[in-house]
């Protein structure tokens, strides 16, 4: 049973594995083993987990041609699992024109159910009730059946030997027929646990013993963003934890267990693979951990300095140097950007402000004046304004009727060329006009590609999606263009000023980088079957720990549910497309200022009316999905791959700053730590005296512990070792074999795009 316990993690559970009175305070384990084993091993995890799909995948039409030849209902379609029967090809169709034809058909077809069924979907959202839902549940049987019928022939066709790539791309994505793959019972079974869980989601709240409530939007949000008080900001916390997370629990399971059904109805691994099989890259996760790897040193470095800062503030009982930061006090519920507390970190005290929300506030701005600054940036660069009715049927405040709306801010293309709105619970802050650009930058997706068959009308990948905003708030939130619209009293130009606007920069945009990486490799492991359901939390926090640095500033136990308690999750959004976002909006400044161009340091760089600038985006939008994304990165920065450099290149006067900084402190970079806690602490507290240790999950005298430490360390050099040999000769293997393409994406969250 001990074995709960993990090392990278300091788990402890109420019933008694692990229990907070036996896990101490590990002393001094060295640095080096903690990078050693928790980012080394995964460095294989990755490699081991993705080397069957290389096969399955080249199974995937066998399997879905399966499906057509043998079935023509819902009930019979899970034989599409015998991949051991071979399809009689002779049977498929071949002829092009035909195909043609059909593929227009759907597209017709396709714009009224996808219409009504968003139609739905938004009712419910901005009013949720018995009602709406019911209304929702219908079209999502209606969606079913009409993804299932043009499935079914989409699956009669044999694309192989098509000279036409643009109908071979559209039939692949057809012939995915996601979750109305599923019997009907199931189905239904599956849609309403969907339901349910966001639902629980969103009006769930957190209330004081006098009976006023709290709500996520803005109560909540705002709480964590300005209170400086230890105890209230944990009472928040553990309170939506206790309220959000645990409610989710219940259901998901099932939930993993229906969507990795579909996914391997639809001939993929699991749901995992399926999700990540919209990036067209049979490496993603190799490559991915590679850019990660790029960015770390920029994360530990402001981790550190952020800690320093924190520990100053809360004290050393609270805040340990060398041990990881209690996830309450980053000015966010989920410690996922912290700009909120750049009042406690801010490098030069006495420089001039540069955060807008007092002078919106003071000027009267509102949450539409915010959308209408927004467009104008667009349009400013030459760039589509939004139509006439985004204004009339938009919900951009949080409804004061008493109706319960999904506050979580997203956007909605409703597939008839013209109706595109945004549901943002908008405060009016600069936090907010930046969420305002985000969600302004999916509308101008879809306007963009409004004219593209529906099955195209969706970002290169999903990360470009969420990027697209972003760029244009890279540039609003320049203290130049803030000053310019009369947002702020100075221009900004001064080093001290320059290495303030970075660092508020770095809270949002590097503090990110490590939570959004994470968030998948959860949720791929729950989908792959490695996590299990009594391991949920658990694993979510060792994931917390070792790619954020972070840990719970109370104890958790296998009935809390962490990772519920944050939107994607229970709204079954993917998350890697926010850390391909954050990674490729740099690239697209970059080259957006190149072509505006801008001469200087990137970060100071405004792209406001460039019509340049705004004809090379516009070209690669257009595009939507028709062609792999690798394309359209090329049309924008005149290469074809995802790369961490201009990043770094952006944050490089920051990152010179924090090394002289942390080397003046004589900071300790990363969390050898990793054992500590604020509990752990408090609870020794009340026990003095006592020297036993908590090592694996080991109740251990302290000088044992340091012994098992030390073979730890060896042990995690040579696995290191062995690893990267590993890793290198699968990575040359993958490289070099496999060009096989992968399945478009498939429909459902992507009617709307969400904020991070
Ligand atoms: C798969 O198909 C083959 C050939 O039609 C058949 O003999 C076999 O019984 C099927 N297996 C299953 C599990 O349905
Ligand atoms: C390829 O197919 C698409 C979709 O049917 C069609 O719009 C396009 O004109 C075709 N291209 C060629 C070169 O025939
Ligand atoms: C919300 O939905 C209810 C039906 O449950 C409907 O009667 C009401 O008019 C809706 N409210 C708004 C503002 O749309
Ligand atoms: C979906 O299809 C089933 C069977 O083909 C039919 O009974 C049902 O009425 C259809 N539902 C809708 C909403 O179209
Ligand atoms: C309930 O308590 C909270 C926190 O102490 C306080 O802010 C709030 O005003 C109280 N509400 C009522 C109705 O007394
Ligand atoms: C779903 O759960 C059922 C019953 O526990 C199990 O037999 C099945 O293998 C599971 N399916 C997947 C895809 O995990
Ligand atoms: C893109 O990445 C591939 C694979 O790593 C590499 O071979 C190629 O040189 C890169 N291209 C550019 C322009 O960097
Ligand atoms: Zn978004």
């Amino acid at each position: 049973m001990r074995s709960h316990c993990r090392l990278c993690s300091y788990w402890s559970e109420a019933a008694g594995l692990c229990s907070p009175a036996a896990m101490g305070h590990t002393p001094g384990l060295p640095s080096l083993l903690f990078l050693l084993l928790c980012c080394g091993s995964p460095l294989l995890v990755p490699s081991q987990e993705t080397t069957p799909q290389v096969t399955t995948n080249q199974d995937t039409t066998n399997q879905a041609t399966t499906a057509s030849q043998t079935t023509t209902s819902q009930a019979t379609t899970s034989t599409a699992t015998n991949s051991s029967q071979t399809p009689g090809k002779s049977n498929l169709v071949t002829d092009e024109a035909e195909a043609g034809k059909f593929v227009e058909d759907y597209d017709r077809a396709s714009q009224v159910v996808w219409n009504q069924y968003t139609e739905a979907s938004w009712n419910y959202n901005t009013n949720i009730s018995t009602e709406t839902s019911k209304l929702l549940m219908q079209k999502n049987i209606q969606m079913a059946n009409h993804t299932l019928k043009y499935g079914i022939r989409a699956r009669q066709f044999d694309v192989t030997h098509f000279q036409n790539a643009t109908l071979k791309r559209m039939l692949r994505k057809i012939q995915d027929i996601e979750s109305a793959v599923l019997s009907t019972q199931e189905l239904e079974e599956y849609n309403q646990i969907l339901l349910d869980m966001e639902t629980t989601y969103s009006v769930a709240s957190v209330c004081y013993a006098n009976g006023t409530c709290l709500q996520l939007e803005p109560d909540l949000t705002h709480l964590m963003a300005t209170s400086r008080n230890y105890d209230e900001l944990l009472w928040a916390w553990r309170g939506w934890r206790d309220k959000a997370g645990r409610a989710i629990l219940p259901f998901f399971p099932k939930y993993v267990n229906l969507t990795n059904k579909a996914a391997q109805l639809n001939g993929h691994t699991n749901a995992g693979d399926s999700w990540r099989s919209v990036y067209e890259m049979p490496s993603l996760e190799q490559d991915l951990e590679q850019l990660f790897l790029e960015l770390q040193p920029l994360y530990l470095n402001l981790h550190a300095y952020v800690r320093r800062a924190l520990h100053r503030r809360y004290g050393p009982q609270v805040v340990n140097l060398e041990g990881p930061i209690p996830a309450h006090l980053l000015g966010n519920m989920w410690a996922q950007t912290w700009s909120n507390i750049f009042d406690l970190v801010m490098p030069y005290p006495s420089a001039p402000k540069l955060d807008a929300t007092e002078n919106m506030i003071s000027q009267g701005w509102t949450p539409k004046r915010m959308f209408e600054e927004a467009n104008n940036f667009f349009t400013s660069l030459g760039l589509l304004p939004v139509p006439p009715e985004f204004w009339t049927k938009s919900m951009l405040e949080k409804p004061t009727d008493g109706r319960e709306v999904v506050c979580h801010a997203s956007a909605w293309d409703f597939y008839n060329g013209k109706d595109f709105r945004i549901k943002q619970c908008t405060t009016v802050d600069m936090e907010d006009l930046v969420v305002a650009h985000h969600e302004m930058g999916h509308v101008q997706y879809f306007m963009q590609y409004k004219d593209l068959p529906v099955t195209f009308r969706e970002g290169a990948n999903p990360g470009f999606h969420e990027a697209v905003g972003d760029v244009m708030a890279l540039s609003v939130s320049t203290p130049k263009h803030l000053h310019s619209i009369n947002l702020l009293s100075s221009q900004g130009n001064s080093h001290e000023q320059s290495i303030n606007f970075l660092m508020k920069m770095a809270l949002d945009k590097i503090a990110f980088i490590p939570f959004s990486y994470l968030v998948d490799q959860w949720r791929w492991r729950v989908f792959g079957g490695s996590i299990t359901k009594e391991n949920y939390n658990q694993e979510w926090w060792s994931l917390r720990l070792k790619y954020q640095g972070l840990c719970p500033p109370v104890p958790r136990s296998q009935g809390d549910f962490d990772p519920g308690a944050k939107f994607h999750i229970p709204a079954n959004v993917p998350y890697i497309r926010y850390f391909v976002g954050f990674l490729i909006q740099f690239q697209f400044h970059e080259a957006l200022c190149r072509a505006a161009g801008h001469q200087g340091p990137l970060h100071e760089c405004d792209i406001y009316q460039s019509k340049e600038a705004g004809k090379l985006l516009a070209d690669a939008l257009k595009l939507g999905y028709s062609k792999p994304w690798p394309e359209a990165m090329r049309l924008v920065t005149g290469q074809p791959n995802m790369s961490a450099a201009a990043m770094m290149n952006y944050f490089k006067p920051l990152l010179d700053w924090l090394v002289a900084e942390n080397k003046r402190h004589g900071e300790t970079l990363g969390w050898p730590q990793y054992n500590w806690s604020p509990y752990s602490v408090r609870t020794e507290d009340k026990f003095p005296g006592s020297s036993r240790v908590n090592f694996l999950g080991l109740d251990l005298e302290e000088q044992q512990a340091r012994v098992g430490q030390w073979v730890l360390l060896f042990l995690g050099v040579t696995l290191l070792v062995a690893t990267l040999g590993l890793t290198q000769r699968l990575y040359s293997i993958r490289r070099h074999s496999f060009h096989q393409t992968h399945r478009g994406p498939q429909f459902g969250s992507e009617v709307e795009l969400r904020h991070s």
